[in-house]
């Protein structure tokens, strides 16, 4: 099963892709975390993209289709999350045309739905674990021991560079310019289902394996 979890910044993709990973076996694929492992190695393409991302505005087309072109041909387990990917009409229309290439469909495309209110105390609040990943909040997901990771005990625990306020209205602007018209595509497509991404994270979670269970 192959699906896409859409939403605005701070809507969740991130949490709940990766209790599926845990629950499903499947695939969690972050253009956001290829593109900063790319940068945290300092690969040319990682110190071209660096300003763009900390700008909050999306990095070319060719350089994140290439990033999944590259791990869809690689191991499938239970099928792939799309997190943060597609983000314009060319990327879903290089995506679906990569999932035919591989004999592939996309199950599923679910649109997590927020208030933009809420969204700025999400990602100003927001700090995960540089070993394994996982995502906390200061209010929400605090880790049961301070500075220490509740998964693998690691200390060391950071905040994204553009996890500010200014950074996020710019991505807010990107995300409505170019990947809101997303909604509308797959939607066309018979593939869209919209969840509640405001509810509180376990009724989310619930939400989406509801909409994966009749897919
Ligand atoms: P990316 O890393 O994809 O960031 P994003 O889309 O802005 O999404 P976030 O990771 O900020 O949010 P999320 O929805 O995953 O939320 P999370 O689960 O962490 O992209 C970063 C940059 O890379 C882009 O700006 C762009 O420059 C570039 N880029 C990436 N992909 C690209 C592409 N395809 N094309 C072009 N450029 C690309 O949750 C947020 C916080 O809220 C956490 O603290 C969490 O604990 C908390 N939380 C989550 N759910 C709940 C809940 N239900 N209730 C309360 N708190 C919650």
């Amino acid at each position: 099963m192959n699906i896409i979890l859409l939403g605005p910044p701070g809507a969740g993709k991130g949490t709940q892709a990766r209790k599926l990973v845990e629950e499903r076996g499947m695939i969690q694929l972050s253009t956001g975390d290829m593109l900063r492992d790319a940068r945290s190695s300092g690969t040319e393409m990682g110190k071209r993209v660096a300003a763009v991302m900390d700008r909050g505005e999306l990095v070319t087309d060719e350089i994140v289709i290439g990033l999944i072109e590259e791990k869809l041909s690689g191991e499938q387990g239970g099928g792939f999350i799309f997190d943060g990917f597609p983000r314009t009409l060319a990327q879903a229309d290089a995506l679906g045309e990569l999932l035919n290439k591989l004999g592939q469909n996309l199950d599923a495309v679910i649109e997590m739905r927020v208030d933009d209110k809420a969204l700025v105390a999400r990602i100003t609040g927001r700090f995960t674990c540089g070993n394994c990943g996982e995502v906390y909040h200061d209010q929400t997901k605090p880790t049961k021991v301070a500075g220490k990771c509740d998964v693998c005990g690691s200390t060391d625990l950071k905040r994204r560079a553009d996890d500010n306020e200014d950074s996020l209205k710019q991505r807010l602007m990107e995300y409505y310019k170019k990947t809101s018209p997303l909604i509308g595509y797959y939607y066309a497509k018979d593939a869209l289902s919209v969840i509640d991404g405001l509810a509180e994270m376990d009724a989310v979670g619930s939400a989406i394996r509801a909409e994966l269970d009749k897919s």
